[in-house]
């Protein structure tokens, strides 16, 4: 049966670009917008081949598609480039060599700022490093860092030399670590004594200590120094890069790399199953990172740009160090906690380096509105011009919150949808062009033809929900699961015989054709038949003065088919009752907002939720919770494991 899902959010604001944001825009009208998505799905060759060449390649590349081997596509074949020399050559050898590419907060204070001839020297430095250890072509490299510039240098180092990185998040086990290497093949690891989080030092050697244990084919652990505590060493294995460098030459010409050959691997679980190595290629996803930082965020010289994500993740990959990099941007990249050592860190940061570009997560917005918009008025905000979102479903709330207490009301956001599959920005709005709606991610990028179907495959009308579907590649897709070909066909094309790439999100499109994402298809409630999204249930509770982030899943029900279950953190602490009149008035509140259909059976108030540890809600632990059952599944990437029993023994109201 195909069943469509409902939506039940309305949200009619919209906000245009300011004239003066229009004005100096790169893209400013949709009229121009249109004719470049046409040409970019039309004739994908002449479009990318175009954005290829304002690239520097080594050996110009003699075709731009081929799809022959579909779903795995081959873009740019037989050119030659090296990522770190379109990263940092280029800019220096086109004489931009003193400008500012990166500056460097530490947690504690610490500051170092590097211009793009400092930051190639020093990355040629590291990759002689790397040679000098064995590390060549091909080679696996884990890179296990905190916040720091070697670990961009050490992932251009490994791309310099053509040897494939996996960057493995810092707040991640030892065993998610170990699992990852052995997933990989590595035979390297860079990593640092340790990282400042929250004025304490996250022992990242100890860890890594831990998880080679048992893996003989890692020859060098590569180290960096951080903290300065005292570390275990294991002679011949580890190495101190500050040592390893004295006397190195700052030279190291780039490996010359087939556009297809594998950049890195980064391993995602989202909220479920075993973690899969998602691998991108070298031209590509380069072009993708590039054309899309460009556009997405009207980089122009002068700008400061800022994101706040880790490296860690594909928005660290993407948009702190591949994409800014391209484009000869100046951008700021902090170590430590948004909290610390106080709340409006941020915007101290933002005011002090004059940032005009900010990029940050949902649940970062949701946690600054708790804190207070105090720490936020303390700063001089006025630098800054524009404000994006990643990661997951905003709510208009938190939009709303950004927009005037962050942005000063006068700042576009862009909402942007894509994943670590993509490898860039797939849906967005394009700022000096797109009236944004809160809650929306808008159009489709250059490139992307994206579709909203039902089970079967047809599209749905607009209005309807249904599943994201992509029609056709773009030059920075994933070409496959590291080590598991078959994987990569079913997870993302056997849904519709490998016409259509299945994201596995919910969404729509309004009346206007703007995209609207629902969520992971997994999460999708079903209450009396009607299938409804629990972003937009969650977007109800938020909307209430008295919560502050909100999870809902389904339990089975012999009435309804499924029961909504609601997980909410209060703005308030958790009341004497346990929340139970605060539950009261938000059942009432949704049925109110939503409709009845939609008011939750039962509702837990609780401080905190469970989260990986890229912020994201592990609905599949709540549901094992709301339904009373044993948790079994691998709670290994939740972030704070004590959550759990908190939650099962809460009051319910
Ligand atoms: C999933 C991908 C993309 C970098 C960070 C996450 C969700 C991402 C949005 C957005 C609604 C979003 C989707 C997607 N997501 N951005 N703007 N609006 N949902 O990368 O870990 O690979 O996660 O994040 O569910 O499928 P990821």
């Amino acid at each position: 049966m195909s069943q469509s899902i409902e939506t039940v959010l309305t949200e009619d604001r919209s906000f245009p670009p300011s004239d003066e944001f229009r004005g100096a825009a790169r893209l400013a009208d949709r009229s121009t917008y249109e004719q470049m998505w046409r040409r970019s799905i039309d004739d994908p060759e002449g479009f990318f081949g175009e954005v290829a060449r304002e690239l520097p390649w080594l050996e110009p590349f003699t075709s731009v598609l081929d799809w022959s081997g579909a779903p795995v596509a081959r873009w740019f074949d037989g050119g030659k480039l090296n990522v770190s020399h379109v990263c940092l050559d280029q800019h220096v050898e086109a004489g931009r060599g003193d400008e500012v590419a990166l500056i460097w907060e530490g947690e504690p204070g610490d500051e170092r700022t590097f211009t793009y001839a400092e930051l190639l020297a020093e990355v040629c430095r590291f990759a002689n490093v790397l040679k000098a250890r064995g590390v060549s072509k091909g080679d696996r490299v884990a890179i296990y860092m905190p916040m720091i510039p070697e670990a961009a240098m050490a992932m251009l180092a490994c791309a310099r030399i053509g040897a494939i990185h996996s960057v493995v998040f810092g707040g991640f086990s030892a065993q998610s670590l170990t699992d990852r290497i052995e997933d990989g093949g590595c035979t390297a690891v860079i990593t640092a004594d340790g990282g400042w989080r929250r004025g304490s030092i996250l022992a990242l050697k100890d860890a890594v200590d831990e998880a080679v244990q048992d893996q003989a084919q890692v020859h060098t652990v590569l180290c960096v120094r951080r903290t300065e505590q005292a570390v275990a060493w294991s002679e011949g294995r580890d190495v101190w890069l500050h040592e390893a460098l004295d006397g190195v030459s700052d030279e190291c010409a780039p490996e010359p790399m087939d556009a297809e050959d594998v950049l890195f691997l980064l391993y995602t679980s989202g909220s479920t199953g075993k973690p899969k190595g998602i691998v991108h290629t070298t031209g590509g996803y380069i072009v993708g990172a590039y054309l899309s930082t460009r556009y997405v965020f009207d980089l122009r010289p002068g700008d400061t740009y800022w994101c706040t994500a880790d490296v860690g993740w594909i928005t660290g990959h993407s948009y702190i160090v591949y994409g800014p990099l391209a484009n000869g941007a100046r951008m700021v990249m902090y170590e430590g906690a948004p909290n610390a050592p106080h709340e409006g860190r941020f915007w101290e940061l933002c005011e002090k380096h004059r940032v005009s570009i900010f990029y940050t997560a949902p649940t970062a917005i949701r946690a600054f509105m708790k804190w207070g918009d105090a720490h936020v008025e303390k700063y001089d905000l006025s630098s800054l011009r524009l404000l994006g979102t990643v990661g997951e479903p905003i709510n208009p709330a938190a939009w709303i919150w950004y927009r005037e207490k962050v942005g000063g009301s006068r700042c576009p956001i862009v909402d942007t949808w894509w994943q670590t599959e993509t490898g860039s920005i797939m849906l967005t709005p394009l700022p000096g062009m797109s009236a944004t709606k809160p809650g929306s991610a808008m159009t489709p990028f250059f490139g992307v033809d994206a579709a909203i179907l039902d089970e079967e495959g047809n599209e749905v009308g607009h209005g309807e929900g249904g599943l994201l579907a992509i029609r056709r590649p773009w030059p920075s897709m994933l070409r496959g699961i590291w080590g598991d070909e078959e994987r990569y066909h079913d997870t993302y094309w056997s849904r519709w015989d490998g016409r259509y790439y299945m994201a596995g999100d919910g969404a729509r499109r309004d009346a206007d054709g703007n995209f609207w994402i629902m969520g992971r298809v997994d999460d999708v409630l079903n209450v009396s038949g009607h299938r409804l999204s629990t972003m937009e249930v969650e977007s109800a509770l938020v909307s209430h003065e008295g919560v502050v982030e909100a999870a809902v899943v389904a339990r089975p029900d012999d009435l309804t088919g499924e029961a909504i279950v609601a997980f909410v953190i209060p703005t308030d602490e958790v009341a004497d009752d346990g929340g139970l009149a605060l539950g009261v008035l938000l059942k009432a509140h949704v049925a109110a907002e939503i409709g009845k259909l939609a008011r939750p059976a039962e509702i837990r108030v609780s401080p905190r939720l469970p989260k990986t540890r890229s912020g994201k809600i592990m609905r599949r632990l709540l549901r094992a919770i709301a339904a009373g059952e044993e948790i079994r599944q691998d709670t290994t990437t939740l972030e704070d494991p004590t959550i759990l029993d908190e939650l099962r023994t809460g009051v319910k109201a």
